[in-house]
């Protein structure tokens, strides 16, 4: 029958699709299910894309990583969501400690996005340009970037890439932007700010690493979505899961499917919401329990390949 892609893309969404790592494609089940483009049409490289991962040391670059996903994408017919370029997170200390000067911070900037941004080029649906820029309270957070560049490194970001390629879609990506206030209000500012340096952004990510029972509704977030598509951009749902106190209980995971259903439901019923991704398909490969001690479960699919009911309830939201 019709899997997450399948119905995604018969509402004229462009896909479905899940977020994966290097190290789990030698699992060949779970690569098994991760390539089945009835549920998955789009992945997003979970780590191998990042700056750590793709500049080591100062102008050395290496694909290794990106690579393998981008040709299992390419091999499954898939769309590759591409990430991310600029991050205060995952980057190596020759970048944080380096002590560089605004004008040299700028060229190792430039230089890391025009080299990625090269490699990737016809292989991307979409670059995340700038990940996490923003503090809870919306103002800028104090990344090496924001210190030494001030808040220009966004727009020039965003300019760079599109000069290198003037195809691929330009996101800004963040969390907890997925509901009103005031870090959705700083997202929105972010937008402003690189359309008016005149350089071009496409599209904004909302992460939606969400909690079970506390999830934003859905009309906070369609109305949040409405913020950001007033300016121009699509939208999309780039990382979503919905973790839980372990352990997972059916309490849990039923309201685990009404918060599913309701994120999948804010972007169908938005007309400029692209798609949705979950940040991997299966808790057992999960990011949260090594992030978030004594939560997880927060997949559609559990530990053993079994679909938990979050899965029926996002075929139904499609
Ligand atoms: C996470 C990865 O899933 C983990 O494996 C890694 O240890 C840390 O980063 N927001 C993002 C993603 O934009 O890049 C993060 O991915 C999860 C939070």
């Amino acid at each position: 029958g019709a899997g997450l892609n399948d119905a995604a893309v018969s509402i004229g969404q462009v896909y479905f699709g899940s977020a994966t790592d290097n190290p789990e494609l030698s699992d060949s089940t779970y690569v098994k299910q991760l390539s089945n483009t009835a549920d998955f049409g789009q992945i997003t490289p979970g780590n191998s894309q990042k700056w750590d991962a793709t500049e080591p040391s100062r102008n050395v670059f290496t694909y290794s990583g990106g690579d393998t996903v981008a040709k299992l994408a390419q091999s499954n017919g898939q769309k590759l969501r591409c990430h991310n370029l600029v991050w205060h997170s995952q980057l190596p200390s020759w970048v944080t400690s380096g002590n560089f000067n605004n004008a040299t911070l700028i060229s190792i900037m430039k230089n890391h996005i025009t080299n990625l941004v090269q490699h990737y080029k016809g292989q991307c649906y979409a670059w995340d340009v700038v990940n996490e820029a923003l503090n809870e309270d919306g103002t800028y957070r104090q990344s090496v970037w924001y210190n030494t560049i001030g808040p220009a490194y966004l727009p020039i970001a965003f300019a760079t890439a599109a000069s290198v390629d003037p195809d691929v879609k330009l996101y800004y990506n963040d969390y907890n932007i997925e509901y009103s206030g005031a870090k959705a209000a700083g997202a929105r500012r972010i937008v402003e700010l690189v359309q008016s340096y005149g350089a071009k952004i496409d599209g904004v990510g909302l992460q939606a690493h969400f909690i079970v029972g506390s999830t934003p509704s859905k009309a906070d977030q369609k109305t949040t979505m409405a913020g950001y598509t007033a300016y121009g951009v699509e939208v999309a749902i780039t990382e979503l899961d919905i973790r839980m106190t372990l352990p997972s209980t059916n309490a849990l995971l039923t309201q685990q499917a009404t918060d599913y259903s309701n994120t999948v439901s804010a972007c169908v019923e938005t007309k400029k919401c692209v798609g949705v991704t979950i940040w991997d398909w299966t808790d057992k490969y999960s990011w949260v329990p090594n992030t978030f001690p004594g939560q997880g479960a927060a997949c559609p699919w559990d530990s053993n390949y079994q679909k938990k009911p979050a899965y029926n309830a996002i075929l139904s939201a499609l």
